[in-house]
């Protein structure tokens, strides 16, 4: 015990390299596994350590907490279905950004080494711990009123998520002073509490920070929530590193770092790939507009698109050299990844050469399609990146994009007046041919008509993405290639 208090730095920074060897790990389908792995040891070395080097734990307190939620966290990952993994996570945020308030909270009452704040004045102010130095105050200050923003404004993306009814979105020109409002008067206090200590105006910050957090996710739209789920794991981690120097605890503060940073990357990737900035994203709702841009709907011109059946696909897939895949947020609507992975395998048997292409916000939450694929198993060596695929498309037979629309819409590189001009695309429309599964003509998130589908080249096959893959595999079963 002796020699893990005396090493415990050292063990925080095996930690800490484990982590971001976690992170790279994750950063690709094929190394996520060992990415985990690294990140259940580095957690494990963390807790562990901090257990032995902790003053006078309470033995019992820690174990049974820790019980408990091992108990919660593992039956809820057995159960949850991959389509409640966007709303889980926000609820595991929400956690995080409380305990950041309980251990802010904890600290203060606890007055455990906090210095040098002149003690009359704080005595003066009813505060009833006699050390506690500006920098500490400070450093409770970002980590509580931070970790109390991401508790409530955590809860009611899961809220908005889940579809539960209390999370309710909020709007008009009365949500911009309000939050305005609620925003400086919770700096404020927190500024209060910083420069003299005092014990209301803390309090005060923490209440306010807390309705802040509801009242600024409030108006975002559903669509828009995985961006703003992104947006809190980094605030999460921000509010832990506030804490972990408050606490003295390096660990903490390298591993909510590296939570803050990556979480703010994810968020910027997202809203990049999107063509959003973060700020329409989060305020995009309380200004009164929509969130996400729309499509001029009233001026809908009689276009003329070509239809085929499932069986005219079948058949000139089995036909041609190259198929690329683009699936989108019909293809997990439909739930159609084992289909397509059927597909895929019946092409590849009459040595048709099959990959799949995808987009970064394909879907509607961070690499929605690479875990609905992966978990048909499609092999990774087959799944392209946008970036990877693009230069591909010219020279490719066929392009079969299921349930895909925003992520494959010219409208995005050839039209400036399209408000998703500049957003990059897959360049689907560069394919020799190309077949769109889909249910109708109707648009997909973002509202708008694509040229795509009255292409010369485009074959529109009507109908449920798993049905009409099914139908496809079964006419190319049928083909006796
Ligand atoms: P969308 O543009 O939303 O289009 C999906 C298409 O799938 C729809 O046009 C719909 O047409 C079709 N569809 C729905 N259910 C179907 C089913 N059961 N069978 C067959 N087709 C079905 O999807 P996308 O191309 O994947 O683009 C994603 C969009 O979501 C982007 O605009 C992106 O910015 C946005 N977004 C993404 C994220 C992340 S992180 N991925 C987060 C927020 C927003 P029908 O109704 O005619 O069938």
């Amino acid at each position: 015990m002796e020699m893990i208090r005396e090493y415990a730095d050292w063990f925080y920074l095996i930690g800490a390299v484990l982590f971001i060897l976690t992170l790279r790990g994750l950063s690709g389908p094929k190394t996520a596994i060992q990415g985990n792995r690294y990140g259940m040891i580095a957690m494990a070395i963390a807790v562990l350590t901090t257990f032995f080097v902790a003053d006078n734990p309470v033995v019992w307190m820690i174990v049974g907490a820790m019980v408990a939620g091992a108990v919660v966290g593992i039956a809820r990952a057995r159960t949850v279905p991959m389509t409640q993994m966007p709303e889980t996570v926000a609820l595991m945020h929400s956690l995080v950004g409380l305990a950041a308030v309980l251990i802010a909270i904890a600290a203060i009452i606890h007055n455990n080494k906090l210095i040098e704040l002149d003690p009359d004045l704080l005595a003066a102010n009813g505060v009833n711990f006699h050390e506690m130095s500006r920098v500490h105050l400070f450093e409770l200050f970002v980590g509580c009123f931070v970790g109390a923003i991401t508790f409530t404004a955590s809860v009611f993306a899961y809220g908005k998520l889940a579809a539960k009814k209390w999370a309710k979105t909020i709007s008009g020109a009365w949500v911009k002073p309000v939050q305005a409002i609620i925003f400086i008067a919770m700096l404020v206090f927190g500024f209060m509490f910083f420069s003299t200590g005092n014990m209301t105006a803390f309090w005060a910050m923490t209440a306010l920070a807390l309705v802040f957090g509801w009242v600024w996710i409030a108006p975002v739209g559903g669509g828009d929530m995985p961006v703003v789920v992104s947006l809190l794991n980094s605030f999460s981690g921000w509010a832990a590193a506030g804490i972990g120097f408050t606490l003295e605890n390096n660990m903490l503060i390298v591993a909510g770092s590296l939570v803050g940073s990556s979480g703010a990357i994810l968020s910027y990737i997202m809203c990049k790939a999107m063509n959003r900035s973060i700020i329409n994203v989060l305020f995009g709702g309380a200004m009164g507009g929509t969130a996400a841009p729309t499509a001029g709907a009233g001026e809908q011109v009689q276009r003329n698109h070509r239809s085929g059946s499932a069986d005219d696909a079948g058949f000139l897939m089995s036909n041609a050299d190259s198929v690329v895949i683009v699936p989108g947020y019909g293809m997990a609507q439909g739930r159609a990844q084992n289909a397509v992975k059927e597909l895929a395998n019946i092409l590849k048997e009459q040595g048709v050469t099959v990959r799949f292409a995808i987009h970064p916000v394909a879907g509607r939450m961070p690499g929605h399609m690479n875990v609905l694929l992966a978990e048909a198993d499609v092999p990774y060596e087959d799944i392209l990146e946008m970036d990877e695929i693009n230069s591909d498309f010219p020279a490719t037979d066929v392009v079969l994009v299921i349930g895909a629309n925003d992520v494959v819409n010219p409208a995005a590189k050839d039209d400036p007046t399209s408000p998703i001009y500049g957003m990059p695309i897959l360049e689907a429309h560069k394919a020799r041919t190309i077949m769109v599964i889909k249910r109708s003509m109707a648009t997909g998130y973002a509202g708008l008509d694509n040229d795509l589908f009255y292409n010369d080249k485009t074959m529109m096959i009507f109908g449920d993405a798993k049905k009409v893959v099914e139908d496809m595999t079964k006419a190319i079963n049928g083909t006796g290639h």
